[in-house]
């Protein structure tokens, strides 16, 4: 591969990944970070600013706390010519702004969102979504970091796959912590529990397969895992949790979707259709109208 001019801001745990990752690569690498002593024993050029390390480089990537600190370290900075790599977690507006910021600067703007950790970053297990420019996507460097998928040229895309799949996984995560506490309160141990519980959620997967469907198709008439069904076990869980001194709002607020639907009639309807209760803001949750598209 030839050797590229490659520039890293930020040097938090991601950012050092990626910068060894490119040195690895035998990329020439010049690397800026807002305190010192982050690039300790990284075989790259250290900027005094972040303008000075984006002069040295053709690619530039960022990678800092949040959308803020990304548009504070890029704020009069001349940008004009550079192919910017974003992979700061942020909203797809976020994305959109820097992006908008960084046209008129005469850049081109990729967004990324990264599924790996630190150590895995340039492995196989390292995955990363991105949006925005194609031309920069498919610069042959990028692919050293991890698997590239591209998903269109509106530099938010990638944000939007991102928050979506981050709230699945806070939302596995709080009925991970809350299952654990279950299990805690009825004196079982949670490493045994846990095998058992991930068999049970890998199982579950075709029924998440239906669901998606059955919502990108806004019809729920496959009742087998039905409204009321659910809402019936629902609230023995939600009874239980309470018994045993453990009650957990994340539950509860499940269950308020699934509530909404089953109290305007559609309790033989699919689960699926509890994804109708967004949208309603709390005031829907509450007791608001529902939209009825079916
Ligand atoms: N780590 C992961 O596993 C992972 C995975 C996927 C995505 N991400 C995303 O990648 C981004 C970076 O994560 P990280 O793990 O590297 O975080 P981190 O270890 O906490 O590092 C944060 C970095 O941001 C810099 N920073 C914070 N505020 C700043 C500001 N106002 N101006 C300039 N620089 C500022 C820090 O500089 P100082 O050293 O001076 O504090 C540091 O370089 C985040 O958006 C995170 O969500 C991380």
């Amino acid at each position: 591969m030839t050797a590229e001019a490659i520039t890293l801001l930020g040097l938090g745990n991601l950012g050092r990944a990626l910068a060894q990752t490119f040195v690895r690569g035998g990329h020439s690498v010049t690397v800026w970070n807002r305190s010192e002593g982050k690039a300790a024993g990284l075989a790259a050029t250290v900027a005094g600013s972040a303008a000075e390390a984006v002069a040295a480089g053709d690619l530039v990537v960022v990678a800092v706390l949040d959308p803020a600190a990304a548009q504070k370290v890029l704020s009069g900075v001349d940008v004009r010519g550079k192919s910017l790599v974003n992979l700061t977690s942020g909203t797809p507006d976020d994305a959109r702004e820097l992006a908008s910021w960084a046209e008129a600067q005469g850049a081109e703007y990729l967004h990324g969102a990264v599924y790996a950790v630190p150590q895995t970053i340039g492995t196989d297990a390292s995955s990363i979504i991105y949006s925005g420019s194609e031309a920069v996507s498919a610069r042959k460097s990028l692919a050293l970091l991890g698997k590239v998928t591209y998903l269109g040229a509106d530099a938010g895309r990638a944000s939007g796959y991102d928050v979506a799949i981050l709230a699945g996984m806070y939302g596995l995560l709080g009925g991970f912590l809350h299952a654990a506490a279950l299990a805690r309160a009825n004196g079982i141990e949670v490493s045994e529990l846990t095998p058992m519980l991930w068999s049970w959620l890998a199982d579950l997967q075709p029924a998440l397969t239906t669901f998606a469907a059955e919502i990108d198709a806004s019809r729920y008439d496959n009742a087998e895992s039905s409204l009321a069904m659910n809402q019936s076990g629902l609230a023995t869980l939600v009874k239980a949790a309470r018994a045993q001194g453990v009650p957990f709002a994340g539950l509860d607020a499940v269950k308020a979707l699934v509530d909404r639907q089953v109290d305007s009639g559609r309790g033989q309807e699919s689960l699926a259709r509890a994804v109708e209760s967004f949208g309603l803001g709390s005031q829907g949750l509450a007791g608001g109208q529902q939209e009825d598209r079916h």
